[in-house]
């Protein structure tokens, strides 16, 4: 008897002290790692500059006119039949998705997602979009001016030019050459918003200089310093976005490119020698649920739904099994900003159930967190759900941006909404079904030409309110190339002390 109470009382004390190693330093102030590990271009567009024709990146939305009859190409019914040169202006349906095979030559996906490419399996001359996957009949070279890039020619896989010469028939059967005005060849290009996610820089660079440029970006964009500065600074844990593709390191499907998984277990390795949590992130899932380029979307489709649940749940699986016992893991995040509606609240439950289970069958302490969606959805839409849960929490993303409600704020206005609208907010996710995350915040805004003292006094009040966070804040993000995105340029030019109380 005496025995038996002797493990009930190790055990007990056991539990303490694991339950205590990971609720003793909540709330966590973090940074997350943006950019390293899943590629965001806007936070440093120099590392596209090596890619050649960087604006035909996948997903570029191109729209083109023919400059003879001024009319854009035009997917006739969003897709599924005849592509036509009949409209004036652009929108929707003369919007065409490139899928880069290489620097010159692509597939172009249209609105109902089918592609571009002659008719009759490219037997025939005339241009349709039918097929639903692109094969040679659906790829063509993009041929630019040199001294006019937005002048282009296509090259259809039969070796002929497309012409228009009406607006209701698109062919691919001019053998001639020129680039004057009233060649039927000859179009206008202009690019929408091009994606730079991690799929647009490896597939950019290509399988022969991708792995190098990755590697290079993965061993000096983040270094053990980085943990020593963040420590020191009154950080005491780290958000690393991944992607999918780190569960096939080291050979993940092409594009992406092998080598994250070595460099998310060097933060563990640094964290736990500064003292720090990492908080793991998956960012990017297969499908895209967001159709972000910082999902790691081809091409800004969202599609990520049941299908793709077994997939994730195993992504999820793989990062628990290689991290549960690692001293230094705080948390998983299932995944980052599924948005609605495109993924509804079912399918999202659904996922996160599997997830969880999966996180749970390697360790019972580690928190889960639960993103919120974005998009229209109740902020409140999983707390019931997270109730039935042990160790879970809540995570919500607060920009005074994105939304034209801020566009006109002033610095005043833009406190109060911290101190009031975000404090409420914040409060309505903080219960005892779980714990509250403010899981990306950043002291931009789009007030122009604020002062230093304006900068500061925003970020102090985001401070104070996120602070109430039961499980912590997490700034977005450690290091980006304008400035006041990066908390390590924010702390070393005064705008931010953690250290003060
Ligand atoms: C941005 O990328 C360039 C090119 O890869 C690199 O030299 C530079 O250090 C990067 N900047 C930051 C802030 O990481
Ligand atoms: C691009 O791919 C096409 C089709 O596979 C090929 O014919 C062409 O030579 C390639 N071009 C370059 C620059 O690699
Ligand atoms: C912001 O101000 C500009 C210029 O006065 C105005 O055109 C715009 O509608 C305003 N935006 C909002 C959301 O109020
Ligand atoms: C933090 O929460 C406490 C308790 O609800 C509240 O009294 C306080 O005003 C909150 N602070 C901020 C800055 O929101």
């Amino acid at each position: 008897m005496g025995g038996a109470l002797w493990v009930v009382n190790i055990l007990a004390l056991y539990f303490a002290v694991c339950s205590q190693d990971f609720s003793l330093a909540l709330p966590y102030k973090a940074a997350s790692l943006g950019n390293w590990l899943v590629t965001e271009g806007w936070m440093n567009l120099s590392r596209f500059d090596g890619i050649p024709n960087n604006d035909l990146l996948d997903g570029a939305k191109v729209q083109i006119m023919s400059i003879k009859l001024q009319k854009y190409l035009s997917a006739d019914n969003s897709g599924g039949s005849d592509i036509v040169a009949n409209c004036d202006s652009a929108s929707d349906w003369e919007t065409f998705r490139l899928w880069r095979i290489n620097e010159s030559t692509f597939n172009l996906r249209v609105f109902n997602k089918q592609f571009m490419g002659l008719e009759n399996q490219g037997e025939g001359t005339k241009v349709v979009a039918v097929a639903k996957s692109p094969g040679n009949s659906e790829t063509f070279q993009i041929v630019r001016k040199e001294n006019d890039r937005t002048r282009i020619r296509l090259k259809a896989p039969n070796g002929q030019f497309l012409q228009v010469n009406c607006d209701t028939l698109v062919t691919a059967d001019y053998g001639g050459s020129g680039w004057e005005d009233d060649n039927p060849s000859i179009f206008r290009m202009t690019i929408d918003i091009p994606l730079r996610g991690e799929y647009q820089i490896t597939n950019g660079y290509g399988p022969d200089k991708a792995p190098q440029v990755m590697q290079d970006h993965w061993n000096t964009y983040v270094t053990e310093r980085d943990f020593s500065f963040m420590s020191k600074n009154g950080l005491d844990a780290v958000r690393i976005p991944v992607g999918w593709w780190i569960a096939h390191d080291p050979t993940p499907p092409t594009p992406f490119v092998g080598g994250s998984s070595n460099a998310l277990d060097n933060a563990f390795t640094w964290a736990q020698k500064h003292g720090m949590k990492v908080i793991i992130d998956l960012h990017g899932v297969q499908g895209s649920q967001n159709g972000n380029d910082h999902s790691g979307a081809r091409d800004g489709y969202q599609e990520w739904g049941d299908s793709y649940i077994p997939d994730t749940v195993a992504v999820i699986e793989f990062l628990a099994r290689r991290y549960a016992n690692n001293p230094a893991l705080a948390a998983i995040e299932l995944i980052n900003e599924p948005m609605a509606p495109g993924v509804s609240l079912d399918t999202l439950k659904r996922y996160y159930t599997l997830g969880y289970n999966a996180v749970r069958k390697y360790t019972s302490d580690a928190y889960v967190i639960l993103s919120n969606r974005l998009g229209k959805a109740d902020p409140k839409e999983l707390l019931s759900f997270a109730s039935s849960l042990n160790h879970v929490v809540i995570d919500v993303h607060y920009y005074n941006l994105f939304w034209d409600h801020f566009d006109n704020m002033t610095v005043q206005q833009n406190i109060n909404f911290v101190y009031n609208d975000r404090a409420s907010q914040l409060r309505t996710i903080t219960t005892s079904s779980a714990l509250s995350f403010v899981g990306e915040w950043t002291a931009e805004w789009k007030v122009r030409g604020a002062s230093k003292q304006a900068y500061q006094r925003f970020a102090k009040a985001q401070l104070e309110v996120y602070g109430n966070a039961t499980f912590g804040w997490a700034y977005w993000a450690y290091k980006c190339a304008l400035n006041h995105w990066s908390l390590q340029w924010m702390i070393e030019n005064g705008y931010i002390n953690l250290l003060a109380s």
